[in-house]
């Protein structure tokens, strides 16, 4: 008799320990979920939202945006290595075009509330500079970038 008690112990104490133990994923679901929602756009901070590409490359903005990278950006950018930034190769499949567009419109704010480009800062220590590009430049520049990784 004592013994059936016991097993019928046990058997609620474990059935209790798995309802504590779903209790405990169903609580910690909602939070996680959130950060993914917002850690999973990763178009970064800007005026940029959203960018329209084409699979294939303008020529025109190729030439504009390589021609506005060396007289804007070489000071500070390499394409195959490590400078005073990081190198540009792989940048468009790292990063969304539109994080990229942000990044050089707006690099001030990206480095100081967009988790990568903190990231980055921190591993670079030197702050990037708004070169005085418009929209239309930024999306030139992303062009060339393209064109480099699709080599
Ligand atoms: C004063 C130096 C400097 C200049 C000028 C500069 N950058 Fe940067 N750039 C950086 C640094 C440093 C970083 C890393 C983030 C930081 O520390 O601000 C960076 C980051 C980037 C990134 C992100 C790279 C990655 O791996 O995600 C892109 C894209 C970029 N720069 C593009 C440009 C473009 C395009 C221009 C010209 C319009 C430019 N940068 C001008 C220094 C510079």
């Amino acid at each position: 008799m004592q013994k059936t008690i016991i097993t019928a112990l046990i058997i609620l104490s474990a059935v209790a320990g798995c309802t504590k133990k779903e209790e405990a994923t169903t609580t910690s679901t909602p939070p996680a979920a959130a950060t993914a929602t917002t850690g999973g756009g990763d178009i970064g901070v800007g005026p940029v939202s959203s960018v329209t590409l084409e699979a294939e490359l303008k020529a025109d903005l190729v030439k504009n945006g390589h021609d506005l990278f060396a007289a804007k950006c070489a000071a500070c950018h390499k394409v195959d290595e490590r400078y005073v930034g990081p190198a540009i190769k792989g940048v468009t499949e790292r990063r969304k075009p539109e994080w990229i567009m942000n990044m050089i419109l707006n690099p001030q704010e990206m480095t100081q509330k967009d988790p990568v480009a903190q990231e980055l800062l921190g591993e670079y220590m030197t702050q990037m500079t708004f070169q005085n590009v418009t929209q239309d430049e930024a999306r030139a520049i992303l062009e060339y970038f393209r064109s480099i990784d699709k080599k």
